[in-house]
């Protein structure tokens, strides 16, 4: 899956009056020239700041004169126009929206922008590129990541969108699992960690977006999971995901620890020796919680770092220092040590993450019982764009908050009216 390239900038505001979000069960007729974004001018310093507002509907010429404009390169690769249907809230959206994350800070997405960076929607219109067509057709739902997701519409490169794995899956489902989410466990638990049945993993935050699907993730590939979380309530989400369906209880050497209490690296330990270990084989962290990890993890462990959310916080403010290692636990228990990014790997390795892709939509055909959506809340419209993230920022979301942009109705039915406007502008070309 590719990030847009540049795209984002598209939705540069025309119009600095705030316009009341469109009720989410209306779509932006197709003769209208502005659409409904959370389009960001500046990065912001209150998330009041956030909200939905009148923004250029984007259309293929507008999409690559823009790329010209700002010098990005243009694609490769066939565009495709998306009415989407549902957007998910990502941490990643506070730090863009602060302009805090390292890609602000490189230069790779700087205001203005649109925030968001998972949808799933419907194919409006396809448009060839050095005279490849894409493999999506009008009318086709689809899910994909880019940024410029929390709007009506957007405009990709194909290989940002996927096809739905099966008809099973709804557009509201296979958003609340999020393309810039759940591929990210996945990647981080295969790919990089190279998790294999038997092993124990310690998955961090594990009622957050990336914890939950990791949770599983590694159920999936028949892994045990101890799964640490700061408050009560997460810690019923992740045991829910960790009971056997059919006795109810947590099968031993699993578990869920609250690492907000001091000691809980000793909790874990606890967990590990239920079934004969000395400690986790892997470790998934999202959080910044390595030194201690390495307390509970078994010689020979790996400890995949790919998040700093209990240090760097959610944008408004830094909660900790990152962490200084003392590196010697590195060598003492032969600890593999082990980054990941997602988005960086499909830059540079784009191959990479098609592979990763293959191996995850087979999971999601054939492991439905076990990756399934778990979703906080779904919020009615882009007008409540401001309440998810104020919700993520206060940690009170598990799994995902997801936005209904428009119903799946109602997108067929855009995607059949811009078919009908095309074949009629053929037909009056003759
Ligand atoms: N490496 C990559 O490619 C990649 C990709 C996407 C995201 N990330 C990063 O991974 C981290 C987690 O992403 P996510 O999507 O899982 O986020 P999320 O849905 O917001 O979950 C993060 C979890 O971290 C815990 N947490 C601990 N201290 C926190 C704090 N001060 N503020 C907020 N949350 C805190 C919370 O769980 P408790 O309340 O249970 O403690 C929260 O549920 C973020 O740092 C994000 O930037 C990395």
């Amino acid at each position: 899956m590719a990030q847009s390239n540049g795209g984002e900038n598209l939705f540069r505001a025309i119009c600095n009056a705030t316009a009341d979000a469109e009720d989410h069960d209306h779509i932006t007729p197709t003769s209208k020239a502005l659409m409904q974004a959370v389009h960001l001018d500046g990065y912001i310093k209150s998330l009041d700041e956030v909200k939905a507002v009148d923004v250029p509907r984007p259309n293929f010429e507008s999409y690559l004169a823009l790329l010209k404009q700002n010098q990005r390169p243009v694609p490769k690769e066939p565009l495709v126009h998306v009415q989407i249907t549902h957007t998910a809230i990502n941490h990643v959206d506070l730090l863009y929206a602060h302009g805090v994350h390292q890609n602000n800070k490189s230069g790779l997405f700087v205001p203005p922008f649109t925030l968001g960076l998972e949808f799933s929607g419907v194919v409006l219109q396809v448009h060839a590129v050095n005279g490849q067509k894409p493999t999506f057709k009008p009318g086709d739902k689809v899910w994909g990541g880019s940024v410029g997701t929390h709007a009506e519409e957007i405009i990709v490169p194909a290989s940002a969108i996927h096809h739905l794995p099966n008809p099973t899956w709804s557009l509201h489902d296979i958003a609340a699992i999020g393309a810039g989410t759940l591929p990210v466990s996945y990647g981080a638990l295969t790919t990089i960690a190279g998790l294999s049945a038997g092993e124990v993993i310690l998955v961090h935050a594990a009622a957050g977006g990336l914890g939950v699907y990791a949770v599983q993730i590694a159920r999936a590939l028949g892994a045990k999971v101890i799964g640490t979380v700061g408050s009560q309530h997460k810690a019923a989400v992740v045991e829910s995901l960790l009971r056997d369906p059919n006795t109810g209880k947590i099968p031993a050497g699993e578990g869920v620890v609250n690492y907000s209490k001091g000691g809980w690296e000793n909790e874990v330990l606890a967990l590990c020796k239920q079934i004969g270990k000395d400690g986790v084989d892997v470790v998934y962290d999202t959080v910044g919680l390595v030194q201690k990890s390495i307390r509970c993890t078994t010689f020979n462990g790996r400890i995949v770092v790919a998040g700093f959310a209990g240090r760097t916080g959610t944008g408004a403010e830094k909660v900790q220092a990152l962490e200084q290692l003392a590196v010697n636990r590195i060598l003492l228990k032969q600890i593999k040590l082990l980054g990941y990014r997602y988005g960086e790997t499909n830059r540079r390795m784009p191959q990479e993450t098609v592979k990763m892709w293959r191996g995850l939509n087979e999971m999601l055909i054939h492991e439905p019982r076990l990756v399934h959506p778990v979703v906080y809340k779904t919020y009615k419209g882009l007008s409540h764009i401001n309440e998810g993230m104020q919700a993520l920022r206060h940690r009170e979301v598990y799994g995902k908050a997801v936005i209904e942009v428009c119903t799946e109705e109602l997108a067929l039915k855009q995607a059949q009216q811009f078919n009908n406007q095309q074949q009629a502008s053929a037909v009056s070309k003759l």
